[in-house]
């Protein structure tokens, strides 16, 4: 367990979800929020940004504003407009402090109830449900066009004795009409579910941990709970949320060999909860972001459920920034929740890890995290990234570089697949000269087609996709290569890979 470990929108918001309404599809637009069409909103205009498409072309004005857009004053309105959101936990208890309503109110743009949505706060003894603490969150949230995250259906902790003491087969009918009521109760107003929470070890062995979901019911449980859940409310998203997985290590390759497994055989999850609880034991690691790569790289969405990390002044806030850029060069980590409002109410208050003190003052982490999410940096990177900045430039070049006169070859290979597409990466190589941008065509096998593409930018025209260098990695030197990556569905057959070159 983790103990030992571990909106307000944007006052220029209101309008927008009427603009996106005009730029998304019917597809897009369908049953979503008004907090998610501001950020699909902001999506579409980075993607038409940096693409450079027709579409961005039509958008005119509205690329332009972008690109001259102020900065954002709070948190939950500077993530919206890199397509993300900014939330927070929330303890009902906590509702009738003025200063702690109003720095909710006024920063963030998403809540997780702390405990007001575990099992044993929702039903404490069997079939009996109490669902008046978390109302009182997601009233206030849906009342601020503020989204919700559930936490959370399955979990070993927080669990009433009642649960352990059953049979195998009362525990899967009591974890069937405990996922189905909980959902249903709330069904259409949340926007991610934790259905599982916590379900590994700590350390190497890469093991599920003992409860009574694992030792009864048996490994499937998981599986179980997420196809469960998916049927009790189809919009909701679904992640599997645990701690002392932001890096690459035992515990989270285990989870990703899960996921992908999950996904080969097509068990419904949409999202990998990385909680992201950081102190002296537990550091961010210089592999953080490579570790939400390749979990977004088996088609999932990332989440940053339960952000805190102790410390404090410049120490703190450059761990804060390594992190909230980590999320911001995935293009799929689509959102970061802070772990509380203020270091009074923090679960590890001692260690001051939130980005308010205990007046409600803003910290330099605070600082920080919002000059990140408005597209600044406060240290200059040292390493080039290795995803290409979500965020578009203020001013795109007018002249390409040239691209010098060497050649270059690319190669393709297949990373995962499973029944209906793959992954795959296409190493792209200098030859004896260096070259400062690069292009490869790609011809799609047909009937398929790339649903992301990550590390460089990408036009297609029919089955023809035209790949080419991100501003970061256009420039190699001689005999010196670099990668793009892209999942494709529609099948399993590779693309065929046309000559690469400089020009
Ligand atoms: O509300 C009662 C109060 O009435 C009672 O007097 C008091 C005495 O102990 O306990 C209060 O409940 C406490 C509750 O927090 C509310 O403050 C519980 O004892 C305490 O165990 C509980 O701790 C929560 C912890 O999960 C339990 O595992 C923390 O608030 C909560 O922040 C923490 O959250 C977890 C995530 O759900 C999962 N990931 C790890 C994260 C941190 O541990």
């Amino acid at each position: 367990m983790a103990e030992k470990n571990a909106s307000k929108v944007s006052a220029r918001a209101p309008s927008k979800p009427t603009a996106a309404c005009t730029i998304l599809t019917t597809p897009q637009r369908k049953g979503r929020t008004t907090m998610e069409m501001q950020v699909l909103w902001h999506t579409a205009m980075r993607k038409a940004v940096v693409l450079g498409t027709a579409g961005a072309m039509a958008l005119g004005g509205m690329v332009a504003m972008a690109g001259t857009a102020e900065a954002a004053t709070t948190l939950g309105a500077a993530a919206t407009q890199q397509g993300r959101y900014f939330g927070t936990a929330v303890a009902n208890n906590r509702l009738s402090e003025t200063d702690y309503v109003n720095t909710l109110n006024t920063e963030f743009n998403s809540v997780t109830p702390e405990n007001e949505m575990k099992w044993d706060a929702l039903e404490p003894s069997r079939g009996s449900f109490n669902f008046a603490n978390a109302d009182k969150i997601v009233n206030h949230a849906k009342a601020r066009n503020m989204q919700v995250r559930g936490h959370t259906l399955v979990w070993h902790s927080q669990l009433p004795g009642w649960v352990g003491s059953l049979s195998a087969d009362e525990l899967r009918k009591a974890m069937t009409t405990h996922i189905t009521e909980v959902m249903t109760h709330w069904k259409g107003q949340i926007a991610a579910w934790d259905v599982v929470n916590e379900a590994y070890q700590d350390g190497s062995s890469g093991a599920r941990r003992s409860s009574p979901f694992q030792d009864k019911l048996g490994a499937g449980y998981i599986e179980e709970a997420f196809k469960i859940a998916r049927s009790v409310d189809p919009a909701a998203k679904l992640c599997y949320n645990d701690y002392n997985t932001d890096g690459v290590n035992a515990k989270s390759t285990a989870v990703y060999n899960m996921v992908k497994d999950f996904k080969s055989r097509g068990v419904p999850i949409d999202c990998v909860g990385f909680q992201g609880h950081f102190n002296s034991n537990s550091p961010v690691t210089a592999d953080f972001q490579q570790n939400l790569e390749r979990f977004a790289a088996l088609g999932v969405d990332i989440q940053l459920t339960e952000l805190d990390i102790e410390g404090s002044g410049s120490e703190q806030a450059a761990n804060y920034e390594k992190v909230v850029k980590g999320c911001l060069a995935v293009s799929r980590c689509t959102g970061i929740t802070v772990w509380g409002v203020t270091d009074k109410y923090s679960w590890r208050s001692s260690g001051t890890p939130l980005l308010f003190d205990g007046s409600y003052q803003k910290k330099p982490a605070y600082t920080a995290v919002l000059n990140v999410l408005n597209g600044g940096t406060t240290t200059p990177p040292t390493t080039p990234p290795t995803t290409p900045p979500t965020t578009p430039p203020t001013t795109p070049p007018t002249t390409p570089p040239p691209g010098g006169s060497g050649s270059c070859t690319a190669t393709f290979k297949t990373d995962s697949s499973w029944s209906g597409g793959y992954n795959g990466t296409v190493t792209v190589k200098a030859g004896s000269s260096a070259i400062t941008r690069w292009t490869v065509p790609l011809t799609m096998a047909s009937g398929t087609s790339i649903t992301s593409l990550w590390n460089a930018t990408h036009t297609t025209s029919g089955s023809t996709v035209t790949v080419k260098n991100s501003n970061w990695n256009g420039s190699l030197a001689a005999g010196a290569s670099t990668t793009f990556s892209f999942t494709v569905n529609g099948g399993n057959t590779a693309p065929t890979v046309g000559t690469c070159s400089t020009s």
